[in-house]
């Protein structure tokens, strides 16, 4: 690598060599305020008019060839890693020619200013490369996995966590992160569950401006905030029997009312860009639906950001049997609205043969262009194409010790107390030795879970045991054996099973530490069963054998069937893959320093034959009767009841929460009115503690069928021991809108149910009619 020049001032704007528009750029560059982590200010101001900006970006593209403009259209991988086929080589030598306009997989502020000054001195035109990343649960700091966090139902931790991830993605040469993920997941098959919010629309929602607000703060022109992407656009989480990248096939209903509105969310509160999805939908391919990424998002949600494939989606259109060849698939997929390619090379293989054909629109070309270097120059890269590669900047920020200190609080946050028999947990204080077993107890490399990058899965992440090790009072021993193996092919072993009996034997209490390797969740990571892999069930059940008290603490990115461990064993914590402190954390919570106060965003299925199973199905023609579970003719299995092991929403806590009947300050609301929902909650446990106080409703008779249950609001308060608080929602017709039966949005008069409680499955009533 050549030395790197240090002197780039004077190589920014002035060797730009356009005219006219230096001097209208606004200052942009606000330096990032340290700790200053939380922005609630609107994040959609980026799109307010800038005729500064207009000009500037008219001005450039007058001056750009096709073959550039083409270039600002392709994003390619650098050398360091790649997350599939590394398509084309030499891409330095590209971005030199003015090839491509963004890259990805590069960071750091040495290597991303190495690359920049390639771009900014060498490139006729000296535009500045956009570089992307996938910054998805923290940079180097890992946060708990996606899922996890969404377990927290913290919309400010959630938000903080997406601030710190951007604020050291940005001191690492980042300008873009590929997150947040908003599909919505209803199958735990699918091994992409673990990146995003779980399996509601509403909750997902929420999760999903928090996270763009986090991302890109309130002002794009800040260095520490990174362009957001919502992705992957649309209904990717519902492939086919879970199996990753498998067809999708649902209704345009089921699209409108389950999929879209999170991306809406997302758009809404101003995600910069959008990923288009590998699936079909409704038999075209997302990268080729001018459906997704015209009429829908351009024209009816009014995005004006830019819109970028997920990894060779285009070239993988031939493969659907949608394009004959990946020059249609270019054609295709620009003219159905793409901006810009992921690691395809298709459009700078044939797009430009495909305008001189006229196949393609030299306008929608420019179109692309222009959105793409808005983002650029809302960044402040036409400014000062270095501003995020600064060495000092990012030696001063990664790992800094406050976003290790906000790792470990999300993380206690994400847990969910599954189990509590006989108050097992917290430990007490006469457990003077305990025994921590289990592939995941040690295991760092598991710790932080799937797609976190740039994390460190060598020495960082603090394991389980350290966590364990480094609280444990004194004159408490802390064992460990490993005991057993989550690999597959280990199913049929027990050779670490005498030891960690042994262990166990002399040990007050066990922590099995069990769960899946961190790889099997995330892309390309589905499975067809949800028990736990390799030989630690028959383990757990030996361990149960002793008679001491087991403690499972399951790490996994997905819900896993745990029936037989629900039925013997004395408390089940589910700490996801929890980050990079994710060891202490745990402890926090073993120990009782964290009363755990986390709610699931996933049904957990007692088996995976019930999957798809989630709170907000119908009620079907056919109903179970409650009183008469057993009878015959109606919509259940002969083997294994309706209900789902663990609900949505569910999650336990070391102190008890009563709920008061539900008030309604009026019986039946007009359109435009609104009706508040009161409930007063009750701390009546022996400690202070959260509780995820959440609403639901049910619309009882519509033009089209409803749902069950829809979650419709929530509130997490803390609660003091014998505290009690009112805790009241508000609901308008707006909030019980959904695609009527002629395909409107908007909500229909009519009876409703409306339930607060802990949980999808429990809670206290009313109801209340929508009138004319
Ligand atoms: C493929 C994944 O589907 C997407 O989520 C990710 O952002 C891209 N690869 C880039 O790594």
């Amino acid at each position: 690598m050549p030395p790197i020049s240090r002197n780039f001032a004077t190589i920014t704007l002035a060797s730009l060599m356009l005219t006219g528009a230096f001097s209208a750029i606004p200052a942009q560059a606000k330096s990032a305020q340290r700790g200053d982590t939380q922005v609630t200010v609107d994040a959609s101001r980026w799109e307010a008019a800038d005729p500064a900006m207009d000009r500037f970006i008219t001005d450039l593209m007058s001056k750009m060839t096709l073959e550039e403009k083409i270039g600002q259209m392709s994003l390619l991988t650098s050398d360091w890693d790649s997350t599939g086929p590394t398509m084309r080589e030499g891409y330095q030598d590209d971005i030199r020619k003015g090839r491509i306009g963004s890259i990805f997989n590069a960071f750091s502020a040495n290597y991303t200013r190495e690359l920049q000054r390639m771009a900014v001195e060498e490139t006729r035109l000296k535009i500045p490369l956009l570089f992307g990343y996938d910054v998805i649960h923290g940079h180097r700091t890992i946060f708990p996995i996606s899922l996890g966090e969404s377990a927290s139902w913290d919309l400010k931790a959630i938000e903080k966590a997406a601030r710190i991830s951007a604020t050291e993605a940005s001191a690492e040469g980042i300008h873009w992160t590929f997150s947040p993920m908003v599909d919505i997941s209803r199958d735990p098959r699918w091994g992409r569950v673990s990146e995003g919010a779980g399996e509601d629309v509403y909750l997902g929602s929420r999760i999903a401006e928090a996270r763009v607000r986090g991302y890109q703060g309130d002002d794009l022109g800040r260095v520490d905030t990174v362009l957001a992407t919502a992705k992957h656009f649309a209904a990717y989480g519902a492939a086919q029997a879970g199996r990753d990248y498998h067809t999708v096939d649902i209704s345009e209903r089921t699209l409108r009312d389950v999929y879209l509105p999170p991306f809406k969310a997302a758009a809404d509160a101003g995600a910069a860009t959008f990923m288009t999805a590998f699936n079909e939908y409704d038999g075209v391919p997302a990268s080729g639906s001018r459906y997704l990424l015209t009429d829908v998002l351009r024209h009816k949600w009014g995005f004006k950001g830019f819109v970028v494939t997920d990894y060779t989606s285009i070239n993988e259109m031939v493969a659907h049997g949608y394009s004959r060849n990946l020059k249609e698939a270019g054609e295709q997929a620009i003219n159905a609205g793409v901006d810009m390619d992921l690691q395809g090379a298709v459009f700078m293989e044939n797009l430009a043969q495909s305008v001189a054909e006229g196949k393609v629109d030299m306008q929608r070309v420019d179109a692309a262009v222009k959105t793409i270097l808005e983002m650029k120059y809302r960044l402040g890269l036409f400014e000062d194409p270095y501003r995020y590669s600064d060495e000092a900047r990012e030696k001063a920020t990664v790992y800094r010790a406050d976003f290790l200190e906000a790792a470990r609080d999300v993380a206690r946050k994400s847990m969910v107390l599954l189990k509590n028999e006989g108050n097992a947990l917290p430990l007490a204080a006469n457990a003077r030795s305990i025994a921590v077993i289990g592939p995941l107890a040690d295991s760092k490399e598991d710790m932080i879970g799937s797609w976190a990058a740039a994390g460190d899965r060598k020495t960082r992440p603090v394991t389980l045991l350290e966590g364990m090790k480094a609280r444990a009072p004194k004159g408490t021993t802390v064992g460990y054996a490993k005991g057993a193996s989550y690999d597959f092919a280990d199913a049929d072993k027990n050779d670490g099973f005498a030891e960690a009996l042994a262990l166990a034997e002399k040990s007050d209490v066990i922590i099995a530490a069990m769960g899946e390797h961190w790889n099997m969740t995330g892309e390309a990571a589905s499975r067809t069963s949800l028990d736990l892999p390799g030989n630690q069930q028959a383990l757990l059940e030996a361990l149960e054998k002793t008679g001491k008290p087991v403690i499972l603490v399951l790490l996994s990115g997905r819900p896993n069937t745990i029936e037989w461990a629900d039925q013997h064993i004395d408390a089940i914590l589910h700490a996801w893959y929890p980050g990079t402190m994710g060891g202490h954390a745990i402890a926090d919570v073993l120990f009782g320093d964290y009363n755990p106060s986390g709610k699931l965003p996933m049904t957990f299925p007692r088996n995976v034959g019930q999957v798809p199973i989630h709170y907000d199905m119908k009620n079907t023609g056919r109903p179970i009767n409650p009183n008469d579970p057993n009878a015959k003719y109606v919509s259940r299995y002969l083997n294994t009841p309706n209900s789902p092991l663990y609900p949505f929403g569910y999650g336990l806590s070391y102190t008890s929460f009563g709920y008061s009947p539900v008030t309604l300050d009026k019986p039946r609301i007009a359109p435009g009115e609104t009706l508040t929902a009161s409930v007063t909650v009750t701390n009546k446990g022996p400690r202070d503690g959260e509780e995820v106080v959440q609403l639901y409703v049910r619309d009882l008779v519509g033009s089209v069928t409803r749902p069950v249950k829809e979650l419709k609001g929530f509130q997490k308060i803390h609660l003091k021991k014998g505290e009690s608080r009112t805790v009241r929602f508000q609901l308008s017709d707006a909030d019980l809108a959904f695609t009527r039966a002629d395909m409107s949005w908007g909500s229909e008069p009519g009876a409703f149910k409306l339930w607060v409680g802990p949980s999808s499955a429990a809670g206290v009533e009313a109801e209340f009619e929508l009138t004319e």
